[in-house]
């Protein structure tokens, strides 16, 4: 077992309880992770992130998704400096605006217009504004459990929302064709829009790819009524497909959103759109003191330049098989049942009869003992720096953890945190 978080660690939380409210927020907050988790990092390279007591990880988080093409990558982060050299929030945007909308413009095949904003949740809400301008309408349909941002409109947590926030939302289920022809027609003639995860990537439950048959019937149900179909591309977006996730499946949204990865972990989102919802995204007040700033844009145009000319792509699907397969070996060696869903680039892993999740945070804490970080119940998400033989270090420290959970498993402490982390 690792020894728990280290004293710099301690002492920085210890600090932050003091200034930071609840000593942490959001996503960040170890409360959400094993108890021997660090909070605070030092410093990120390649595919290793190192805590701030100096230990050293091989990081299957990736920062959640913004590390694409590993950490403090050269190229990337100079084309940032140069930037920042350069001028970065101005009194307005710099070329490299122009040049940024010209490459999503032609990379993903639905596109004719971009907008460059800071986070995912600035697109999200973009995508949700434009939708409910273009059809003068109000309603969304969502699938239950699908993340898409923390504003009031989408925040999966009540605190500090009112009911007002999350009026005219109607839910359906992942993949489920009837459900969501039923949530259509629940909204009546008052559909604004349908948002779709490029695959279910729902926190605490397996994965799941899109059923082709449930895109296409959304794509149909937008086009009888006149909605906008929105695929949700923050997370999952340059993982999948060099365009549009779900254009692996022929099937083409209205507008897109897209954060985390695009310019390799630099504060940078976007939505696109079609001709169609061009005017509407026109027409809405959506701005930001930082969005204009030049040295994301150089960063992003630079990760683009990487995506389209590099076979990062395929390495990190070779990884992800190589992972798989290994895992699952050694889990069936080991004899637990552990599945292992979604894309291989974007696993989670949740162990068979593991209800409140006390064998994943044992096997979690045995993986970062041995200089593995895993999560335990969200998504992970595989780098163009990892190589074979990170995978294979992954795959030691697995089947070592394996054997750990083994020898604990009839014997596990619940985990304190079981409340919050089941409570959804
Ligand atoms: C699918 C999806 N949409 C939207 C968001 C919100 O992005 P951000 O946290 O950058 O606001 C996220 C963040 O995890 C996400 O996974």
């Amino acid at each position: 077992m690792s020894p728990g978080p280290g004293s710099l660690d301690r002492d920085l939380r210890r600090r932050a309880e003091a200034v930071i409210p609840g000593g942490m927020y959001g996503h960040q907050s170890v409360a959400l992770l094993p108890d021997d988790y660090p909070q605070f990092f030092r410093s990120g390279q390649g595919a290793h992130i190192t805590d701030v007591d100096g230990r050293r990880y091989l990081d299957l988080m990736c920062a959640y998704g913004p590390n694409l093409f590993g950490y403090a990558h050269p190229g990337i982060d100079a084309a940032y400096v140069r930037q920042l050299g350069q001028g970065d929030a101005l009194t307005g945007p710099t070329a490299l605006m122009v040049e940024l909308a010209e490459a999503f413009v032609a990379m993903v095949g639905h596109a004719d217009w971009a907008m460059v904003c800071k986070n995912g949740t600035d697109a999200t809400t973009m995508a949700m504004m434009t939708a409910r301008q273009h059809t003068g309408r109000k309603t969304l349909v969502l699938a239950s459990g699908a993340y898409h941002g923390a504003a009031p409109w989408c925040t999966p947590r009540p605190a500090g929302t009112t009911a007002e926030d999350k009026a005219h939302q109607v839910f359906c289920a992942y993949n489920d064709i009837a459900s969501l022809e039923a949530a259509a027609a629940k909204a009546g003639d008052d559909l604004a829009a349908i948002f779709a995860a490029p695959f279910r990537h729902d926190a605490f439950i397996d994965q799941a790819a899109p059923d082709p048959a449930y895109a296409r019937r959304a794509r149909e149900l937008a086009d009888e009524t006149g909605a906008l179909l929105v695929v949700d591309d923050v997370r999952g977006g340059l993982r999948i497909a060099r365009d549009c996730s779900w254009s692996v499946l022929g099937v083409q949204p209205d507008l897109s959103t897209w954060g985390k990865c695009i310019a390799n972990g630099h504060p940078i989102s976007a939505l696109l759109g079609n001709d169609k919802a061009r005017k509407a995204a026109a027409s809405i007040y959506v701005t930001g003191s930082f969005w204009y700033a030049g040295a994301a844009m150089a960063a992003a145009l630079e990760t683009l330049r990487l995506v389209r000319e590099s076979d990062y792509l395929e390495r990190i699907t070779g990884l992800g098989e190589q992972l798989r397969a290994g895992l699952a070996e050694r889990a069936a060696a080991a004899g637990f049942g552990f599945r292992q869903t979604g894309p291989g680039v974007m696993p989670l892993f949740l162990f068979d009869d593991d209800p409140d999740l006390r064998k994943g945070f044992c096997w979690s804490s045995a993986m970062l003992a041995r200089g593995v970080y895993v999560h335990p119940w969200h998504n992970m998400f595989l780098c163009a720096a990892m190589t074979p033989a990170d995978i294979d270090f992954a795959l030691d420290a697995a089947e070592q953890a394996f054997q750990t959970l083994k020898r604990q498993a009839h014997d596990l402490p619940p985990v304190a945190k079981l409340a919050f982390l089941t409570a959804r």
